[in-house]
């Protein structure tokens, strides 16, 4: 099996969920970004905490569940597998009876545009003796797939995708499983964690080698609910991950900080924003996370971090930004993995930056919800912005002096369409983007925060 190609034939065409599209005009915040907000809880973690919830030992309450598109399809999946699921409160119970409580889906399940839950949920299924067949929208349909595939069959499950058992729908019947080692091509946190929850219920340790250190919420979470995993390695850098088979793993709790990725959309807008200081309370602050941070700060940004009170397995705290005049810096590949999901920001922050700034070593941007690489090339030339782009990364040359704005196509991928709506924000006369309802896959009440920060 190959990685498969991002695009194949039968389904080319625009990504993103399901044809829904209402364009969207944002326009100038005249006055700056001003206030404290808490943003909606982490995407990752709170897949997590279904997830591992549905093989609890017994009750799991997560506070602080994000609830969104893409976390919804991980709900709806883990009912699909006979998994209680109520809500208390704004709180989730998760009534689990640890793996052996699981049952075969009796459909397949749909994952939606949730990237997390279809390279997870393999994972998590493969030691169950039964069938698991998994699909998605049209973005989903496109990513690589062989990447989980191919280390699930070599532990014994049987697995089948399309194209070669490249690309969803993807199958999986699951049996008694080995632990071993793999070395993994990326650094990706999805295929680490899949590997580590077949591995939870594997015979022998499971190892995985990373390239270079992945964002490590599944490592925290095992330990949290009294499993073992080791790291051994150089923090940030490249290392092995060794999970130990459990007979059971327990948490009565979980809280799910606010997420970082939905936080930096209003750190960096309170960079560009004339006017501006805009604080995020609660904000998860795992250092294999915040990535952008460092960046920005490179780039002279003003942002003060304080770090707050311990209430689970994640450290949280409060974020705070002004606005700042920056200068370009390069990002390479060693700074990539914990700064995947913000680079989309990083190349904004890049386009009012005095100088050029160069990004390299991120080719998996190009199979992400989107081909972000191409579709931040196409944002930032629609705003006026000479760019180059590489097979693995842009060159931005910055206007510190800012952009008119215009019409921005998001290619059904959240975090490009909420870019483009700080790029209205930070600009002379607004930005149009053509989808804004994909937004609700990450954060449903993004248009309604920003426009309060802006006061209106
Ligand atoms: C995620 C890992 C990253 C990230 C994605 C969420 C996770 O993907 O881009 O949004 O929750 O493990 P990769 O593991 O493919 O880099």
């Amino acid at each position: 099996m190959s990685e498969g190609p991002q695009s194949d034939g039968p389904l080319s065409g625009p990504l993103g969920s399901a044809g829904l599209r209402a364009a969207r005009r944002f326009l100038p915040a005249q006055n700056g970004l001003n206030g404290t907000i808490t943003v909606p809880g982490d995407k990752s973690v709170s897949h997590r905490a279904i997830l591992f919830g549905a093989v609890n030992d017994g009750p799991l309450r997560v506070s602080g569940f994000l609830h969104s598109a893409d976390t919804m399809a991980t709900l709806a999946a883990a009912r699909a597998l006979g998994v209680e699921v109520d809500e208390d409160g704004g709180d989730l119970l998760v009534h689990a009876g640890g793996w052996e409580g699981l049952r075969e889906p009796a459909d397949v399940i749909d994952v939606r545009n949730a990237g997390t839950l279809i390279r997870l949920l393999p994972g998590l299924v493969a030691p169950l003796p039964f069938l698991c067949v998994l699909t998605g929208d049209l973005s989903i349909r496109r990513r690589p797939m062989a990447r989980i595939l191919q280390p699930l069959a070599a532990m014994g499950a049987k697995v089948a995708g399309r194209h070669n058992d490249t690309l969803p729908p993807i199958a999986i019947r699951g049996g008694a499983l080995r632990g071993m080692r793999h070395e993994l091509a990326v650094a990706s946190a999805q295929v680490k964690s899949c590997i580590m929850l077949a591995g939870l219920r594997a015979q022998g340790v499971t190892e995985i080698v990373e390239p270079a250190a992945s964002r490590d919420h599944t490592e925290r979470i095992i330990r949290y609910a009294g499993g073992r995993v080791e790291r051994e390695g150089t923090p940030g850098g490249p290392g092995t991950v060794r999970v130990w088979p459990v007979e059971k793993l327990h948490m009565d709790s979980l809280v799910v900080p606010g997420d970082f990725s939905s936080a930096a959309f209003f750190v960096v807008a309170a960079l560009l924003i004339p006017g501006s200081r805009v604080s995020v309370a609660n904000a998860g602050l795992n250092p294999t996370r915040t990535g952008l941070l460092a960046i920005l700060e490179r780039m002279g940004a003003n942002i003060t971090v304080e770090e707050g009170p311990e209430t689970g397995p994640e450290p949280t705290g409060c974020i705070t930004a002004a606005t700042s005049h920056l200068v370009a810096t390069d990002v390479g590949a060693g700074e990539v993995p914990n700064v995947i999901d913000e680079l989309p920001l990083f190349l904004l922050a890049a386009a009012r930056a005095e100088g050029v700034s160069h990004l390299r070593g991120a080719s998996e941007l190009r199979a992400k919800e989107s081909d972000r690489l191409r579709a931040m090339a196409a944002l930032l030339q629609a705003l006026g912005i000479e760019v180059r782009e590489h097979p693995d990364g842009m060159d931005v040359a910055g206007q510190p002096a800012g952009w008119a704005g215009g019409g921005l196509v998001t290619e059904g991928d959240h975090r490009v369409a909420m870019v483009g709506a700080i790029a209205g924000a930070a600009s002379a006369k607004g930005t149009t983007i053509d989808d804004a309802d994909c937004i609700a896959v990450s954060y449903p009440g993004f248009v309604s925060d920003l426009e309060a920060l802006e006061g209106r």
